[in-house]
């Protein structure tokens, strides 16, 4: 086997377009998902019973079912029931954020109860009400503790996107596949496509250690 550096070079400029796409369609979700993760943890640590259900629910059924799935329900059979084609921008988007939502979700629960109980008696003994307390006083103190892990959902979803290839998204991965369909060169393009991937979530690896060092206080002692 001959090591084509000529093809890499070539496809470069496409790659990294789907790169960019790659990137775009993380942030997006990963936004969506932290906005939905927020309303959803809230939503299971309030007291109010319907809301703690559909919590729940939304996170078991998302966490125990494939991302890849989940891309099929919405892109094939969504359309049968709404009787209208969806645009794989929108499915990949909406699938993704669903999905990460459901993980965030729980990364800010276990952010909000790692905030001494404490805090919220202080608070409502103030004459603050719940949702106060939770807002000036709870979230600000457990934001610090969630950026690592979400910090490593950034760092899935970068990968797990890369499923959204199956509807035929041009992000990455598919870029690499058609690429290879007319070129052959495996081995050259699947390398390239990795090296890419890594130079992303090693990125967003530097980006959140550099968070965390900002926000960190020590609160060990
Ligand atoms: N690929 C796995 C799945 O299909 C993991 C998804 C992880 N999602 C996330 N938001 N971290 O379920």
């Amino acid at each position: 086997m001959t090591f084509d550096f000529q093809l890499i070079l070539n496809s470069l400029p496409l790659l990294l377009q789907g790169a960019a796409v790659t990137i775009e369609i993380t942030a997006m979700s990963v936004g969506i998902g932290l906005v939905l993760g927020l309303i959803t943890s809230i939503c299971r640590l309030s007291h109010m019973k319907v809301l703690n259900i559909l919590a729940v629910c939304y996170v078991n059924v998302i966490r125990g079912t494939p991302m890849l799935v989940q891309i099929f329900l919405i892109y094939f059979a969504l359309p049968m029931l709404i009787g209208e084609r969806i645009n794989p921008f929108v499915a990949a988007v909406g699938a993704c954020s669903i999905n990460s939502g459901a993980y965030v979700s729980e990364i800010f629960r276990a952010g909000i109860q790692s905030v001494d109980r404490g805090q919220m008696e202080a608070g409502r003994s103030l004459g603050l009400s719940w949702g106060q307390t939770m807002r000036y006083i709870i979230l600000p103190q457990a934001f610090k503790q969630v950026i690592p892990p979400l910090g490593n959902e950034f760092i899935s979803m970068t990968k797990e996107t890369s499923l959204v290839s199956v509807i035929g998204f041009e992000e990455l991965t598919r870029r690499g596949q058609l690429i290879i369909a007319k070129t052959y060169g495996s081995f050259e393009i699947w390398l390239t496509v990795a090296a890419i991937y890594l130079i992303m979530t090693l990125g967003i690896a530097r980006l959140v250690s550099y968070l965390e060092k900002r926000y960190a206080t020590d609160d060990r002692n």
